[in-house]
């Protein structure tokens, strides 16, 4: 009898130290999700990236028509998260230094301080960044000032490999995600299989640039409250209604009709004066056409109020110097854009603003300072 009682007291023991040390160690007691969360500020309950709460004036005037989705990458939750955890990871440069979100960040408008960025070894990039927010709403559909890459999921993957940037190739690439504990698995979440490929990463950095839309800005609140946007809008002071009209008349030189529609983004490269000589060719670079020298993307102007420089080659340090550009500095280029040209004398056209319209004007570029995605967590750093 006792010997039977030792006996089980044993295997009891036995059976009991089997069971502790497997639940150590085996992962599969580990879920998925836990995983994501040890490394990473991403739950189970997965940001909203997809449906965002627009505007109503968003979704039924010019702005919708201007998306630029692809109908084989549609924006999803899960895609745009594994795109923010791509865009904030510093594997993806060469020596694990930089990230996308180095040369584009948040607080600027996911643009840079700096009249140029620097890459991972030091270098510096030859154009100032650019600012993301309303990427999706260029309905041209093609990136960069100089509009060389013909899709987002094009551009997305370039800074990667590019020498000055992150100088990483995408094999490589490839080899470290794959060796990352939770990238199979935010792959999977994204796109159903544990599979990374080019074609994957390319598909979800663009998912989390095209979600960057801004629409809550002081701009936005009142816009919703007007039939016309050239009304004024009762949450604006007298100075930011009077700016608001500025921006958009027709006389001199009207901002809105490059910066257009309620994102304030333009249709296509231009010209907008700010050197004589094309230094930069701009455009050309890829069309190869000498009407082209010297244009570059129109951006939009969301948030441009909290931004440190000022066009493709950082040259302006303030929003009085872009208005005063404006204003008396458009300098004469043979492809200078049409609008910023005098009919009867042929030569750039003069504002002429008095210093209270250049304060009024100033007051409303301030007003499409949007603080929410500025600070909206679902584009900050994932990484704990
Ligand atoms: C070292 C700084 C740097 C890094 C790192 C960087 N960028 Fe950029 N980005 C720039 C600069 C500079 C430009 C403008 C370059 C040009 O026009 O030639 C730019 C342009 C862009 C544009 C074009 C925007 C438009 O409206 O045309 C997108 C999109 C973009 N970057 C996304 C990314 C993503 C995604 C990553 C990470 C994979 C990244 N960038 C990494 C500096 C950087
Ligand atoms: C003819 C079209 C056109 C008109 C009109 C125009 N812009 Fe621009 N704007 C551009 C282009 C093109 C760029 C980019 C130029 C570059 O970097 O070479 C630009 C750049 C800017 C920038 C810098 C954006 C950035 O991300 O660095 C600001 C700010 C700006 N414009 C404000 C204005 C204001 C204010 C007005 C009216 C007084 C105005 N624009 C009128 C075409 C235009």
């Amino acid at each position: 009898m006792k010997r039977f009682r030792f006996l089980n007291f044993s295997l009891l023991f036995f059976l009991a130290a089997v069971l502790f040390s497997s639940c150590k160690e085996k992962p599969s007691f580990i879920s998925d999700a836990e995983i994501l969360r040890a490394h990473l500020n991403v739950s189970a309950e997965v940001a909203n990236y997809s449906v965002l709460q627009l505007p109503n004036f968003f979704k039924n005037q010019f702005v919708a028509i201007q998306n630029n989705t692809p109908v084989n990458n549609p924006t999803t939750d899960w895609g745009a998260t594994l795109g923010r955890v791509l865009f904030y990871d510093q594997q993806l440069s060469k020596n694990n230094t930089i990230s996308c979100a180095s040369c584009h960040q948040q607080s600027q408008g996911f643009a840079d301080t700096s009249r140029f960025s620097t890459g991972f070894n030091g270098g510096t990039t030859p154009r100032h960044s650019m600012a993301l927010a309303n990427a999706v709403y260029y309905l041209n559909g093609r990136f960069f000032w100089d509009e060389r890459a013909a899709t987002l999921e094009e551009q997305v993957l370039q800074p990667i490999e590019d020498p000055i940037e992150m100088g990483m190739t995408m094999p490589e690439v490839i080899e470290r995600l794959n060796m990352t504990e939770y990238y199979p698995i935010l792959f999977e979440n994204a796109f159903g299989s544990r599979e990374v490929s080019n074609d994957k990463i390319a598909k979800a950095l663009a998912q989390f640039v095209r979600s960057m839309v801004s629409y809550d800005s002081k701009y936005d609140e009142g816009r919703s409250t007007v039939s016309e946007r050239t009304l004024d809008f009762p949450n604006f002071s007298q100075e930011e209604n009077a700016g608001k009209k500025i921006f958009m008349s027709n006389t001199k030189v009207n901002c809105f009709g490059c910066h257009n529609t309620d994102v304030f983004i333009g249709d296509n490269a231009r010209n907008n004066g700010l050197s004589e000589q094309n230094i930069d060719v701009g455009t050309y670079i890829y069309t190869q056409n000498e009407l082209d020298k010297g244009k570059f993307k129109t951006p939009s102007l969301k948030n441009i109020a909290v931004r440190g420089r000022f066009m493709h080659d950082g040259s302006l340090t303030s929003l009085d110097q872009v208005i005063e550009h404006y204003n008396s500095g458009i300098r004469p280029n043979k492809n200078l854009d049409p609008h910023l040209v005098d009919i009867a004398t042929r030569t750039p056209v003069k504002m002429g603003l008095t210093a209270l319209e250049k304060s009024q004007l100033k007051a409303f570029l301030e007003t499409l300072t949007d603080y929410t995605l500025l600070s909206d967590e679902k584009f900050s750093d994932p990484f704990k």
